[in-house]
């Protein structure tokens, strides 16, 4: 037997936490870097939290989507300007992603092409306080940051078990204000974590492995973690997306989206991720109506390697599956991940957001390339087989009957 855990050295998950920012930042440091976009500093919420830090402070308002590196430039020069010692981000995954970069070139210096790939960090950042106002990328405990650089084709990540938060402030209450696009795309990018991680392909590994790597293949923990996540967002992605006011909802989501990061920081991602990389780049569109649209096509090219973890996830998010075979339960589950999302408004196919047919085999052997997630794809990995994937998910073509919107169960 051989298990890994990693994670912040606090996780607070709940309505209210947020309340306890100002005392952990002020234990962790007196030189405040504050990262959040614009967009929040606007809210009641985040501008109290804000105002309520001690200390010196400087605040970096200025994060884009996506973490283009010229944000990266001008956050560390704010972090220089107060001679940070503590980073706080408050924001969704490119908040927390910048705030990440930021407080590793803070500590080891040079740039973010230093430390591209996995395990470059060479040793521990100064303290990041992560506070997350979406559910959401996981962000605020996994071992990654996801950068854009102008000079490469795709998005490139920095994967160190270095760059884990040290506090993760998980308050459902400030994602209320998500509204209903951002929800939507966040929240299907978790259950994509939660269902990559469980149907990713296991992968044996030695003892040096859990130090040298950060991604580890799934695992019994992992599955745990991957079902309970899966749970929760099954029972309240739709509720979320149509009634942002929905408080159960929102804390299922917080919940969920922490309880499928800790999922994917070990097990890793997959295929839907690694396809993601081109079609983002190429389409403009965000992270998770990518990953989301692209799920179905992917667990369908892998359906002979993964039925029975299919059938598994059907009982896990509701679906009345008693009697059923495992093939039929697989088909369940599948169908009903269709009608989730459509209902939260996932384009179909491809065609839908602009692909062009031609670039589909040049964008499979690019997303063959991204190894950490590929090596996971419990389907063939290929880039004739990843060619097929994004075929099928450019004309629409599933292995079981296709979803009309007044057919299949909600
Ligand atoms: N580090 C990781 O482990 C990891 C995992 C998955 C994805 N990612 C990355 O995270 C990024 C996506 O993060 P995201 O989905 O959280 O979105 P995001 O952080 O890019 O935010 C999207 C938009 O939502 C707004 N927003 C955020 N919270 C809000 C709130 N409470 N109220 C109103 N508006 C709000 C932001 O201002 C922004 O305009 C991508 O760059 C993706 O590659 C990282
Ligand atoms: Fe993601």
């Amino acid at each position: 037997m051989l298990e890994t855990v990693r994670g912040p050295r606090q996780l607070i998950v709940g309505e209210g936490v947020a309340q306890n920012i100002p005392r952990v930042v002020a234990e962790s440091g007196s030189r405040v870097l504050i990262v959040t976009d614009r967009v929040l500093l606007g809210q009641p919420a985040v501008a109290e939290i804000v105002a309520a830090v001690r200390g010196r402070v400087e605040v970096f308002s200025d994060a884009t989507p996506d973490v283009p590196l010229t944000d990266v430039d001008l956050a560390v020069a704010a972090a220089a300007a107060v001679d940070a010692d503590v980073i706080l981000a408050v924001g969704g995954g490119t908040v927390i992603d910048l705030a990440k970069i930021v407080g590793v070139i803070r500590r080891h210096g040079g740039s973010p092409r230093d430390y591209y790939g996995e395990s470059r960090v060479p040793g521990p950042t100064i303290p990041l306080i992560a506070v997350p106002t979406t559910s959401g990328t996981g962000s605020e405990l996994t071992p990654v940051s996801v950068l854009t650089d102008p000079d490469r084709e795709l998005k490139v990540g920095v994967s160190s078990v270095h760059i884990v938060p040290d506090f993760a402030i998980v308050d459902p209450e400030l994602t209320y204000t998500c509204p209903a696009g951002v929800t939507a795309h966040s929240g299907i990018d978790a259950f994509c974590h939660a269902v990559e991680s469980y149907t990713a392909r296991p992968r044996p590994h030695g003892p040096r492995d859990p130090v040298e790597q950060v991604f580890l293949g799934r695992n019994p923990i992992t599955d745990h973690y991957a079902l309970r996540a899966a749970e929760r967002i099954a029972r309240s992605l739709r509720r979320a997306v149509l009634d942002g006011g929905d408080k159960d909802a929102r804390a299922d989501m917080s919940y969920g989206s922490m309880l499928a990061g800790i999922a994917f920081s070990h097990a890793g991602n997959a295929a839907p991720h690694a396809l993601q990389y081109p079609i983002g780049a190429a389409t403009h569109t965000p992270h998770g109506l990518g990953v989301g649209l692209l799920l179905p096509y992917a667990l369908d090219a892998a359906r002979h390697a993964i039925g029975d973890r299919l059938a598994t996830l059907a009982g896990v998010c509701g679906l009345d599956v008693a009697g059923a075979s495992e093939a039929e339960a697989a088909d369940a589950f599948l169908t009903w991940l269709d009608r989730l999302l459509a209902d939260i408004g996932i384009p179909a196919t491809l065609a839908d957001i602009g692909v062009a047919r031609a670039d589909l085999p040049r964008f499979a052997e690019m997303a063959g390339g991204v190894t950490r997630l590929i090596q996971n794809h419990p389907g063939p990995t290929d880039t004739a087989g990843l060619t097929a994937v994004l075929e099928a998910a450019w004309t629409g073509e599933r292995t079981r009957p296709v979803l009309t919107l007044d057919s299949g169960p909600s």
